[in-house]
């Protein structure tokens, strides 16, 4: 048959996330893969209680259609976690969506015409690029250090390309990497975005799992001219399952990205929007995040330990403070890609994504993201000791 398929399907390809989601799902497999919250915190007896409480309290209401933006109960409770962690916020000022991802997409809906550029992270994560690409931007990716993007080559980026229109960051514990953007380098990023006039994205679901370290306030904090578009999410904080996320930025663009949802979607799912506030109401969302951060310090510690113990020392990793996602460096000569599949999956059977695809332009070879969050402490153990000792074993004989 001939093709009759849009041009923008070109961008749209199947990616390593979508074959690494189904090889976490093989039961054979340990996979520190997939960016899965730990299914053993989702609180499940307490959204029984919650289901219930909704069902009495709202009825009807509950399983009716709402309104585009969110309910505003939902978007209230939004508005004031937003304003305790320093970006002063009212419930008009987010709108509910179905996760973070949603967001991405309807924010390179609003801004890019084919031939724009984004400039990102390198790596970035890749369920941006996913959500940007059918768009047909241009990318530019900027290299990170300890402290995040480096302001000198955004600088340069920004002064040599004309048609830039959004920054793209994930500025706390970053996926794919875990780092954290500094306190100074925000203050720069919008200094540099204020100078360009270009917009930033600033994509924070993991914000608040934070293990160690001080919290330094959101982009968004410092934005003194609406050009920050905040992301959040509820997917590690709550349940991914519930497809809830919001974007909270100046009037006239979350106006704007509200059309472009009434479109997309109509709204997001009413009954999960009174779930979600019905737990804030009837349970401590901030006490369960506590329980979050306890264990996933735990999980990346005892991961970190392995890899210092049974890695070999070549291999270089970051210690992230919080996330969900460590990064790992293999010495050049080392493919990910290749130990993936020739060695790691089918002699230790154990799985993490390769860190390729995370790179928008110039990919680099020897890069894996690992993820402590979904695993049990039992298959970290079981995992890792079998991933460090087959690399010992690989680097020895070459791989
Ligand atoms: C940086 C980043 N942004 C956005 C998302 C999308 O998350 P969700 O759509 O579940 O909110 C993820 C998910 O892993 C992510 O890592």
């Amino acid at each position: 048959m001939k093709e009759i398929f849009s041009k923008r399907m070109k961008y749209v390809q199947p990616s390593a996330i979508r074959e690494l989601l189904a090889m976490g799902a093989r039961e054979d497999i340990i996979s520190f893969g997939g960016g899965y919250p730990a299914p053993e915190l989702f609180p499940v007896e307490a959204m029984k209680v919650v289901f219930e409480d909704v069902m009495d309290r709202v009825g009807t209401k509950a399983l009716q259609y709402s309104l585009t933006e969110g309910i505003p109960e939902l978007r209230e409770k939004i508005a004031a976690r937003m304003a305790k962690s320093g970006v002063p916020c009212e419930s008009d000022d987010v709108i509910v969506v179905q996760g973070g991802q949603q967001g991405l997409d309807l924010i390179a809906k609003l801004y890019i015409n084919p031939g724009d550029v984004i400039i990102t992270e390198q790596p970035t994560f890749l369920g941006a690029l996913i959500a940007f690409n059918p768009y047909e931007p241009q990318y530019k990716s900027i290299p990170m250090d300890e402290e995040g993007m480096r302001m000198d080559a955004l600088e340069e980026a920004l002064k040599e390309t004309p048609n830039v229109k959004l920054i793209y960051t994930v500025p706390d514990f970053h996926n794919p990497t875990g780092i954290t953007m500094s306190l100074e380098r925000r203050k720069a990023l919008i200094a540099l975005a204020n100078q360009y006039g270009v917009v930033v994205i600033e994509d924070t679901p993991y914000r608040e799992i934070r293990y160690e370290g001080t919290p330094i306030p959101p982009i968004k904090h410092f934005d003194t001219e609406g050009r920050v578009i905040y992301l959040g999410s509820f997917s590690k904080i709550l349940a991914p399952g519930m497809r809830l996320g919001w974007v909270s930025a100046e009037q006239t663009i979350l106006q704007k990205i509200g059309l472009l949802k009434l479109a997309a979607d109509t709204q997001s799912s009413t009954l999960n929007m009174y779930l979600a506030e019905g737990y804030m109401r009837l349970y401590d969302l901030d006490a369960h995040i506590e329980d979050i951060r306890t264990l996933y310090k735990k999980k990346k510690d005892l991961m970190v330990s392995i890899i210092q113990s049974e890695f070999p020392a070549s291999v270089k990793y970051t210690n992230p403070e919080g996330g969900l996602f460590l990064w790992m460096t293999f010495p050049e000569e080392i493919r990910a890609e290749a130990f993936l599949k020739d060695h790691l999956i089918p002699k230790a059977k154990v799985a993490y994504v390769v860190g390729d695809g995370f790179y928008p332009l110039s990919p680099e070879y020897n890069h894996c993201r690992i993820n402590y969050s979904g695993a049990s402490e039992e298959q970290i153990i079981k995992g890792m000791t079998a991933f460090g000792h087959l690399l010992k074993e690989q680097m020895k004989y070459g791989v």
